[in-house]
Parts: structure tokens; sequence; C-alpha cells
């Protein structure tokens, strides 16, 4: 992902800058070179030792020592992009004044690179005036700032200051510097998590879809170029705020309509929901009492929605499926991509560790209706995303 790329990682002095170690990690595992520069504050943070390890090159700190001075001019030269993360208030002060007393400094004053900073800080220094105006000059700069989050915070407080995490930091380096965007100008559905059938005011027949898998793919559809519209049964994931649309609906029926009226103006559709094929034929209207030993619930099919925009499919519009299985697994996945009129069917087995339902993981392999058929190991369900959008781009967007 971020194979041959530079960047210089920069840490300032504050609790946060243990996260940085993890974000080196990430940053060498995307395949970046990585040179880190730190404060002298921030040593007492974290290990220089652990940071020359794992960034593979020697920690930069001092400006000069009796033997040898640092060329701060060629470091900020030689990066494709300076991140510093965690981004303290008194570096941000110094950034926005121009101060230039450590060699962070001096290679933010001297890089023709981009610079993206992460701020840390209390929640009172956060909202502090004087914070505000050194973050608006950072940007008045061109510099790139990736906004803080709300949480626990060192001072025992709950609220906004907290470093963004490094997965997120990757995630903003990529797509801001790193990502083409094939996808620009196209318009995608995402159909993720569970549908909720009401049998009376208090009771629904559910299931177990976290809505994880479509949410990553609607982000990664998105961080291609993608105007995503995501389409979400009832789901306990955080989903504001990614550039995406949502539209948050409940039953298979809500559901089938929502992504219908979508669906003409959409270049690509990926049907990830766990969408309930039966739902009860009457709502009740007050709670069911318990009265005998068994109760029957009469349920009618759903409309299959996948195989509703199979029917209305134009040429030129992606419509991707998933197949749940548990057995026969690549005859089922072929018999849904026909039916359907899919253009490709995403399998997960259930006989596969670490796929399916509420894991972070997920092992799939895609069929194409030309018949080709990819596999891939098991892994984060963004990485997944990842893998189900580049093939995407490299099918039909090439
Ligand atoms: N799907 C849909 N609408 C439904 C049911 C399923 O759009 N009412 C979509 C899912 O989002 C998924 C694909 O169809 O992309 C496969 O779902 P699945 O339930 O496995 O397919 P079925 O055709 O219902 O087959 P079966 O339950 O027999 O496995």
């Amino acid at each position: 992902m971020l194979q041959g790329k530079k960047i210089v990682l920069a840490i300032t002095g504050s609790i946060a800058a243990y996260k940085s170690i993890y974000l080196v990690r990430l940053l060498v595992k995307a395949g970046a070179e990585v040179k880190v520069v730190v404060t002298p504050a921030a040593k007492d943070f974290v290990s220089t030792l652990t940071l020359s390890t794992l960034s593979r090159n020697p920690v930069l700190v001092d400006l000069f020592d009796e033997q040898s001075w640092t060329n701060h001019v060629m470091l900020g030269r030689w990066a494709d992009v300076m991140v510093i993360a965690p981004l303290s208030c008194n570096t941000l002060a110094k950034m926005a004044n121009g101060q230039c007393d450590n060699l962070l400094l001096a290679t933010y004053l001297s890089a023709t690179c981009p610079v993206v900073v992460a701020p840390a800080m209390d929640e009172d220094m956060w909202h502090h005036p004087a914070t505000k105006e050194n973050l608006k000059k950072l940007e008045s700069f061109g510099n790139k700032i990736i906004p803080v989050e709300k949480g626990d915070l060192a001072s025992g407080l709950h609220g906004e200051g907290r470093m963004a995490e490094p997965e997120q930091i990757l995630d903003f380096i990529t797509t801001n510097f790193f990502l083409t965007r094939p996808l620009e100008g196209k318009k995608a559905i995402v159909t993720a998590g569970p549908t909720y059938e009401p049998i009376d005011p208090v009771r629904f027949i559910g299931n177990n879809s976290s809505g994880k898998m479509g949410l990553a793919i609607a982000k990664e559809l998105h961080h291609r170029g993608a105007e995503v519209t995501l389409i979400m049964g009832p789901s306990q994931l955080d989903i504001t705020a990614n550039g995406i649309t949502v539209v948050k609906v409940k039953t298979a029926d809500e559901m089938y309509r929502a992504t219908n009226d979508a669906f003409q103006q959409t270049d690509i559709a990926v049907m990830a929901a766990a969408v309930a094929d039966y739902s009860p034929i009457e709502q009740v209207k007050e709670k069911i009492k318990k009265k005998e030993e068994t109760l029957t619930i009469e349920l009618t099919k759903t409309k299959d929605i996948l195989k509703s925009l199979g029917e209305k499919k134009r040429a030129g519009q992606v419509l991707v499926g998933f197949a749940l299985e548990t057995n026969n697994e690549k005859h089922y996945a072929m018999e849904k991509l026909q039916r359907k009129n899919a253009d490709m069917i995403i399998l997960n087995s259930l006989n596969d560790s670490g796929a399916g339902f509420g894991h972070d993981t997920n092992k799939i392999t895609i069929f194409e209706k030309s018949g080709q058929e990819f596999a891939f190991e098991t892994k984060l369900k963004n990485e997944v995303a990842k893998d189900i959008v580049d093939t995407i781009i490299r099918l039909y967007y090439a």
C-alpha cells in the first residue's frame, strides 16, 4: 500500500507517544521507509531503541552534537510526507510561530513535502482559543490536521483531545497522499448489517450480523473516490463522519425500497447485508402475552434485494453479492451468481475459522461471472474490503 514511500514520523512529548510505536509498525508493514525524529521531551515517553528497531533506522533527536550536525533540510526533502504524531500543545505553538529550537522543528520548517499533524492534549487545552488559533495557522500553511477523538484522557478526565488511533492515521496518510482514485465520479451503494422483522411492538426476528464487513467496503469505495451511500440495518457501529451518506433502515422491506430507489443512479452495488429471508406475515399491534404452550408465527418470504437489482441491471452497472455457506460452498456461490444475475459473488464459508458474523476477520473467495475465481487468506475486514474493491477496479475500471 505504501511500498517505497518515504515517511518522516515526528514524535513530541505527550502520553499519546506510546501509540506512535504501533504507528511505526503499521507504516513499515505497509511498505513505507520510516525515519523517526523526536523532540527531547518525547524521549521521556518512548524509547528511541524501540523506535529505531521498529523503523530500522536511527532515531534522530539533536540538531548537532560534538561530532556532527544532522541535515534537517535533507530529511524534509527526502520525505514524501512528514507526520507529526502526537503533536503536543507546545510544539504546535512553536510551529505556528516559526520557532526552531530542536531538530523536529527545524525539519518541519525546512520540509518541502506535505505535513500532517495528529494533535493530542487535554480537553481544556484543546478548547483554548490559543490552540484553535495555532491550528488555524497550521492549516493556513497548508498542513493537514487529523481530528482528535473523544475518550479517556491522561488527566483522568473524559472528553475531546485524544490522538487519533494509529490505524486512522495510516488511513489518513494513505487516502490523502498515496491512493489513486479510480472510482472518482462513480456512485456506489452498499447494504450492510442485519434486518429486524417485527413480531410485535417489542420483539423481532434478527440475526448476528454486525455490519462491519459492509461498512469496511463502503469506506474503501469512498477512499477510492466513489460517492457512497451505505444502507444500514440496525447496528452498534459508529457510522458517522466517514464522508459516506448513511440511510438507516430496520426491515428487509425498508432496505429493499431504499436500495431500489438508489440503484438507477448507481454504478456499483455491493449487497453485504444479512437480510432476513422471512418476515412475520403480520405485526401484532400489542405485545403478545404468553398463554399457550406453543406459539406459531406465520412467516412470508422477504423480497430478494440482490435478485431485484439483478433483474433491472443495465450494462455497465456492477452488482456484487455475498454468500455465507456451510456446505457445497462453491456450488451454492455459483448458483447465486447466476440466479441473481450478479457480476461477482463473495463467498465466506462458515467452515473457515475467523470468517463470517461478528469476527474482525474474514476469509473470502470471489467468483466472477466469467468463471474467474480469486481466493484470499484470512484477513482483517478492512483488508478484505481492500481486496474486494481492488478486484472490482481491476475487473471493471482498470
Ligand atoms: N440478499 C438480499 N435480499 C434478501 C436476501 C439476501 O439482497 N432478501 C442478498 C444478501 O445481501 C447477499 C446475497 O443475497 O448478498 C446472498 O444471501 P443469502 O441469504 O445467502 O441468499 P439466498 O438467496 O437467500 O440463499 P439461501 O438462504 O438459500 O442460502
